[in-house]
């Protein structure tokens, strides 16, 4: 039942903090400062190159894992949306680790990468929230994701689940190739502990951006732009308000603007910038002012010493808990999402129903 909620959607994103603390239980062993994964009856020291594949929400979760197996394990990793997996021919050598992530696990295109890795000789790792689900039956490691059972077509706590799960899954990776000392493996575990307060930290900010929801829900378009672990948070936040408002939103890296999108720019276009205080901080910002310098209308998600040093101009502000960059993504994924649902809400749309659009996608 959606309890006091209006809608399983905001029921969902209320439920992170704790669904994100159980997902973590399963894979860490917190006063030991390691994680702990299931994965004693596989090499993983062996392995040299990590393919991702995933739809949709479940794709920007991998994205975000990318930076994190790169970083911690220094193993390549290659990323495709799975209706595209197979028909570019990808390599697939010995060795190679497949990694498959979706909330429902049955998802037809993941599921027709996941059979096609594995006839091409990969192992086949799965991140699933539903355990009893196909893809969880045809892995050689379940990852299962604690989120219990999402109704919301719209993916809000599986979605950090994912996160989480993955950051642990990069953890164990980077240990598994001798990439990771034990004081790095316990400052990770740390890290990710504080997670689920943060969550919490973070829904605080409910009212105030449901104060801003009309506002952004008389856009046209809406822009997200964030850098590094945090530019798929932008192509999230602007698939969320797609898919639930109907309202037209693209996400960039927060550099490329200057590339060609920058000319989107007027007064009409509020632009969310997810900028975090951190080592790309700096960069991010100079990114946004060039777009205020065109009239563009920035609301800026960051922390409080963010907002203090580039909150001026802004039309609007959130002001997130400092967090370490590691469990950033988890953390402004609750205003993106809050964002869109209170924008929908706004435009009178129905939320956990969206037209067109199905909680599994079981079709190619
Ligand atoms: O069940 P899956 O995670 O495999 O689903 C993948 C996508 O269809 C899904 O994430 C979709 O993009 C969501 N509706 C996004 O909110």
């Amino acid at each position: 039942s959606k309890g006091n909620h209006r809608h399983f959607m905001l029921k969902e994103i209320y439920e992170q903090p704790i669904v994100v603390a159980q997902t973590l239980r399963a894979y860490v062993r917190g006063f030991e400062g390691q994680v702990s994964l299931p994965t004693e009856d596989f090499d993983l020291s062996s392995v040299r190159r990590v393919t991702i594949v995933a739809c949709g929400t479940s794709f920007y979760a991998g994205m975000v894992a990318k930076y994190w197996f790169e970083q911690f394990a220094r193993v390549p990793v290659d990323i495709d949306v799975a209706s595209e997996f197979r028909y570019r021919e990808p390599v697939m050598e010995e060795g190679g680790l497949a990694l498959f992530i979706s909330q429902s696990g049955e998802t037809a295109d993941t599921l027709a990468a996941l059979r096609h890795a594995r006839a091409n000789g990969q192992k086949i790792a799965v991140v699933v929230n539903v355990p009893t689900s196909t893809m969880a039956r045809e892995a050689d490691l379940l990852l299962a994701t604690h989120a219990g059972p999402e109704i919301g077509v719209a993916s809000t706590k599986a979605f950090t689940c994912q996160l989480a799960v993955l950051a642990t899954f990069a953890a164990n990776l980077a240990r598994a190739k001798g990439r990771l000392s034990a004081d790095e493996e316990r400052n990770i575990v740390r890290h990710l502990s504080e997670a689920p307060a943060a969550l919490n930290g973070a829904l605080a900010y409910d009212e105030a951006i449901e104060a801003m929801a009309p506002m952004i829900a008389k856009a046209r378009d809406v822009l997200y732009l964030g850098r590094g672990p945090d530019y798929p948070l932008a192509l999230e936040g602007a698939l969320k308000l797609k898919e639930i408002s109907y309202i037209h939103a693209e996400g960039y890296a927060a550099g490329e603007m200057k590339h060609g999108p920058i000319a989107l720019i007027d007064e009409n276009v509020p632009v969310i910038v997810l900028a975090p205080s951190g080592p790309l901080f700096e960069k991010t910002v100079s990114n946004m002012q060039e777009v205020q310098a065109r009239g563009g209308q920035v609301v800026l998600i960051s922390d409080y010493d963010g907002v203090e040093q580039a909150g001026e101009g802004c039309i609007a502000t959130i002001t997130m808990p400092k967090v370490h960059p590691l469990i950033a993504p988890l953390v402004y994924a609750i205003p993106v999402q809050l964002l869109a649902y209170h924008v929908a809400v706004a435009k009178g749309t129905d939320v956990d129903q969206p037209r067109n659009l199905a909680k599994s996608v079981t079709v190619e």
